[in-house]
């Protein structure tokens, strides 16, 4: 195929037999939220370059080299999102649905762009399920959120294999204090790290505590901490955090380096690890911005939030064979018909069993076949049993009742006892 037909590097098709996976993750997930009293949110993926920019910060990675930027036809500068929370926020304010102080907990799922190197765990185009409370400015909503992450890895089996993460950026005054010394420190090693964290010193210091560089690392052990920098109450809202974290019984590691790759946050950062996926380990992250919408123009709205990177956590369930026995199971039942007439009784005998049972999955055998080819079909879609339907049955106004798994003979079910029958046997999802 001509590589202009072919698919963008790190975008990805998700093929039919990967999508039960997705739907059970995001199902999982999204059942989740709404039990815990959040609401769904959707968001165009096209906005202003303008608004990642003001949100994000002029000197992070994602705005300096990752966007997808072009101007429209009429010469607008548009960006296809990098992530959710900018948007989320130009929302709320454009709507004016957190005004008045109202709390709003909301949540979205979607495809995000970033101009990444691919590679395994890292795409251009990958998703997110992501949520935004405004409003509430305490301690509590930000455990909540953890607290909810904690109980979804707990749904999937994967608990064992991630890690929690911590820590307080602070307000933006102690963020600046801090900042001012980490410089002045960083100054006086300047020729001890590497070149991107020479650049960043200038730019982003604080991106400094992130860099992969050993050198730089080394110099990093005795560089001030964030920390002995905190004033009294974001240090508050952080013991208060961590004491909700202990009561439910959620461990974490306090990580004094963790600053994300976003300028929006204040406050709580947190992100959750694994080492099963190499390199790219952040399954899910974020934290609190209370900054965030008066920067946008909005009054003064504290917020928290995080995104869970879904490529990431459904290749987890894979790595962790965590995939429940269901999912792989898409048809419960598959009707074969065998000539005209059965073909006729046999739709409309299918849609009355669909109008008892609409959970059950039903599949009615199309392009007809011998009794051999239908036959096959019928194992290969996975089906439990086997509806039949030939010129013995049609005589008798009944259809062969086939197990196609375990043991079982077949039986003749009469047409209007088939939908009660079926109810009996097959648990419908
Ligand atoms: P983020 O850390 O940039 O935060 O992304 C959140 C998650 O998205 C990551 O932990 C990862 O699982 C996934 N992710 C990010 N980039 C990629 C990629 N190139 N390929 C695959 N997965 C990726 C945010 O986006 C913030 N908006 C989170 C937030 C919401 N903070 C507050 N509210």
């Amino acid at each position: 195929m001509s590589k202009s037909l072919q698919a963008i590097r790190g975008m990805n098709d998700i093929l039919p037999e990967q999508t039960p996976l997705w739907r059970y993750f995001e199902g999982t997930v999204a059942r989740l939220l709404d039990n815990y009293g959040y609401k769904q949110i959707r968001m165009p993926i096209v906005e202003f370059t303008e608004l990642f920019k003001r949100s994000i910060g002029e000197v992070t990675d994602i705005v300096e080299k990752e966007m997808y930027t072009f101007e429209d036809r009429n010469g607008d500068s548009l960006t296809l999102r990098p992530e959710g929370t900018a948007a989320c926020v130009r929302a709320v304010l454009e709507h004016g649905i957190t005004g008045g102080g109202q709390v709003q907990k909301l949540w979205y799922i979607g495809p995000m762009f970033r101009h990444e190197r691919p590679q395994k765990g890292r795409y251009r185009q990958f998703h997110q399920i992501g949520l935004e409370v405004f409003n509430l400015d305490g301690p509590d909503i930000d455990a909540e959120l953890i607290i909810m992450t904690w109980r979804l890895w707990g749904e999937l089996g994967i608990r064992d294999a991630v890690k929690l993460e911590l820590n307080s950026l602070g307000t933006s005054e102690s963020r600046g204090r801090y900042r001012e010394a980490l410089v002045e420190y960083l100054s006086a090693h300047h020729d001890k790290l590497d070149e991107d964290s020479q650049r960043r010193l200038k730019t982003n210091p604080l991106r400094v505590l992130d860099t992969k560089n050993a050198d730089t690392q080394a110099v990093l052990v005795d560089a001030p901490k964030m920390a002995d920098y905190l004033d009294d109450e974001s240090r508050a809202h952080f013991e208060g955090l961590k004491a909700r974290l202990d009561a439910v019984g959620i461990p974490y590691v306090l990580n004094p380096k963790l600053v994300r790759g976003l300028d929006y946050y204040s406050k709580t950062v947190f992100e959750w690890v694994t080492d099963k996926l190499g390199a790219q380990g952040t399954v899910c992250a974020g934290g609190r911005y209370d900054g965030l919408v008066e920067q946008m123009g909005g009054k003064p709205t504290p917020g928290v939030g995080f995104a869970m990177g879904i490529e990431r956590l459904v290749l987890m369930l894979e790595t962790l064979e965590q995939i429940p026995e269901e999912i792989s199971r898409q048809v419960d039942v598959y009707l074969c018909a065998f000539g005209e007439e059965a073909e006729l009784a046999g739709l409309a005998l299918a849609e009355r069993v669909r109008d008892e049972l609409p959970n059950l999955r039903l599949q009615v055998n199309a392009g007809a076949g011998s009794f051999k080819s239908q036959f096959k079909k019928a194992d290969k879609s996975g089906a439990l049993y086997a509806l039949i339907l030939g010129d013995d049955e049609m005589a008798q106004q009944v259809v062969g009742f086939k197990p196609l798994r375990g043991q079982g003979e077949q039986q003749s079910i009469a047409w209007d006892a088939l939908a009660a029958h079926l109810a009996t046997c097959v648990v419908q999802g």
